[in-house]
């Protein structure tokens, strides 16, 4: 819509011509309504987090959250899901029999949402949804982590993971693959595809890149 028919609707909305100081109120105001559902509702608790580490929530698919479990099949003990959004996939793991069973997750009310999915699923108590920021999680007692996160956020998050996570420990990445990681296995197509990682495989190969380079 051109400048014209704003004013034709605010126009005879109002009665009153609306001049270009009314236009710029409304713009004003309609700026700041988003702003603060972006920071009361989208993305509270984030306040502390650097805005290149921000990562807005998108809930993974069904699909999505089946795939993760396959690459997880024939695995068990600890199952961490950082950025936890809703909860699904840790409520999905909790429901395949890992324990424990957490996810990170630094928005409240997507916490709170998370508990009530699980109460519904009747798996309260079988899961546990931390409101903590997922860079300061020590996750020296993993094994088995997932990751539905952004691409501006997965070369840092390559070095936490390579420097906690126990040899024994695999890593799904949903969406967006680790960017210099090679995969042990992959599934699904496009927008579905996860990759799964195995952390032993990644230090023999980065140790063996470290080695070429030396000699
Ligand atoms: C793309 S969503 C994925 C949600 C969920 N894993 C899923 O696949 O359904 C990313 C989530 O990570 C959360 N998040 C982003 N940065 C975080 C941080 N530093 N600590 C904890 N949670 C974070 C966001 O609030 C958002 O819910």
């Amino acid at each position: 819509m051109d400048e014209d028919g704003v004013q034709e609707v605010l126009s005879s909305l109002g009665g009153k011509p609306v001049g270009g100081w009314g236009l710029l109120q409304i713009a004003g105001c309609s700026g700041l309504a988003a702003y603060t559902v972006w920071a009361l509702v989208l993305m509270p608790g984030f306040r502390k987090v650097p805005l290149k580490l921000q990562v807005p929530y998108l809930p993974a698919s069904a699909k999505q959250v089946a795939n993760v479990m396959s690459l997880l099949e024939g695995r068990s003990g600890k199952m961490v899901d950082l950025g936890s959004g809703d909860g699904r996939i840790v409520l999905g793991a909790a429901q395949r029999g890992f324990h424990p069973a957490v996810g990170y997750e630094l928005n409240p009310w997507l916490v709170r949402l998370s508990y009530i999915n699980a109460w519904r699923a009747g798996c309260h108590g079988k899961v546990s949804y931390r409101r903590q920021d997922l860079w300061k999680v020590k996750l020296h007692d993993c094994s088995n982590i997932s990751v539905f996160l952004a691409p501006s956020v997965l070369s840092l998050l390559e070095s936490k993971l390579l420097a906690e996570l126990p040899d024994g420990a695999r890593v799904v990445a949903g969406r967006f693959p680790l960017p210099t990681w090679t995969p042990t296995h992959t599934i699904g197509d496009g927008a579905d595809r996860a990759w799964a990682y195995d952390i032993q495989s990644i230090r023999e190969s980065a140790g063996g890149r470290q080695a070429g380079t030396l000699v």
